[in-house]
């Protein structure tokens, strides 16, 4: 069974996660979620460890020896697909920061990276947020673009978290290769 690490970071979209979780098992992967610690006030632990079936992993310094078995995980996962990406945690990667579970496993999987950002169109838009998709691109990174659409707080343009079926297929893409 193929292993899919799906990273999660504190977007409002965020909860369009659990659709994807669902989706991946329905096709016969096995998902494990790392999230931000800032993702964890919008999504619940409990429900991404019930929909994947397997222990979400949020922090480095858990006392808890059985939290290390995500360093294991990065050796034999087939993709690392990161959705919704926020503008924080795009910068993050784009600057080799590695200051959580996710950006550190960002910096430390050997399979195909797969981003799917999303955020108010203002954040889209911005030069400093450019600037990184570009260089994460450059490094050969996928990108699944945001779509057009109002954002939460009202704001209207592209921002918003591609559709699900998009990022389900862009990850089969690279899953099935
Ligand atoms: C309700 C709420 C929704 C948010 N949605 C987004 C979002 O869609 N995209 C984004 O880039 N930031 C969003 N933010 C801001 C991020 O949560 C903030 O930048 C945070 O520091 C990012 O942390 P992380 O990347 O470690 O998860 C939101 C904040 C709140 C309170």
């Amino acid at each position: 069974m193929k292993k899919i690490i799906l990273g999660i970071s504190s977007s409002i979209a965020a909860y369009k996660a659990c659709d994807l979780i669902r989706m991946f098992v329905k096709g016969g992967y096995s998902v494990h979620v790392v999230t931000t610690e800032n993702a964890l006030h919008l999504v619940s632990p409990l429900t991404l460890e019930t929909l994947s079936g397997n222990p979400v992993y949020s922090t480095q310094y858990s006392r808890d020896r059985r939290e290390m078995g995500h360093i294991e995980l990065k050796s034999d996962a087939s993709l690392f697909l990161v959705a919704p990406a926020t503008a924080n945690i795009i910068g993050k990667f784009a600057n080799g920061i590695a200051d959580d579970l996710v950006t550190t496993t960002f910096l430390s999987v050997d399979c195909p990276i797969i981003i799917a950002p999303a955020m108010n169109p203002n954040m889209y838009a911005h030069p400093a947020v450019h600037r990184n998709i570009r260089t994460l691109k450059y490094w050969g990174i996928e990108f699944v673009e945001p779509a057009m659409g109002e954002a939460v707080c009202g704001d209207e343009g592209l921002g918003k978290l591609a559709d699900i079926n998009e990022i389900y297929a862009a990850a089969l893409n690279v899953l099935e290769e």
